[in-house]
């Protein structure tokens, strides 16, 4: 079987996101789903950088509670208060996140033991609400930087034009 996800880890960081934004359109060409979307972002991202976990936290009740959504890695925690960890103060402030030694983070949720960094990016629909956050874990401490925050924010802008919970080419025929 072929490798079907491109490996970018080894690229300058803004060629690597810029690859990945390419197979992402590719990819999803005709479909306008987010849960399609976040499935595919998440495994372009998890095995083209190689990170521990990448994956989404779904607002499901606004301004007070995320659930996991679509992800790729060892088991991720079920809901996450806004507010509360990475994620959480990603949602309550609707900034990214990076945390370059999540021991130091007050109030980091510890999903999976091995995790060192991470980086969680506000996802915002056509709207300008607020409806996910993507979160990334490395093995790595000080693995995300601001090229990481600008790549993932230019990655998750794909979601303002995502129609919500339908898939176009359903609603089409
Ligand atoms: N560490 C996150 C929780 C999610 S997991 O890393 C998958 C946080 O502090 O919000």
């Amino acid at each position: 079987m072929t490798e079907a996800t491109i490996a970018v880890r080894h690229l300058p960081k803004a060629h690597a996101y810029a690859t990945v934004d390419q197979h992402l359109h590719l990819v999803l060409e005709g479909i306008s789903d987010p849960i399609a979307t976040m499935a595919t972002l998440s495994c372009l991202l998890y095995h083209g950088f190689g990170h521990l976990w990448v994956g989404f936290y779904r607002v499901v009740e606004p301004g007070h509670l995320l659930r996991v959504g679509p992800y790729q890695g060892t088991l991720g925690c079920l809901e996450i208060v806004v507010g509360r960890g990475v994620c959480g103060t990603a949602a309550a402030t609707e900034r990214t996140v990076i945390v370059p030694d999540v021991d130091v983070f007050p109030g980091h949720i510890a999903c999976d033991v091995r995790a060192r960094s991470e980086i969680a990016v506000p996802v915002v629909d056509a709207h300008g609400n607020l409806t996910a956050v993507l979160d990334l874990d490395s093995e790595h401490v000080a693995a995300f930087d601001d090229d990481d925050a600008l790549g993932l924010e230019r990655l998750v802008r794909i979601f303002a034009g995502v129609e919500r919970g339908v898939s176009s080419t359903v609603a089409r025929e």
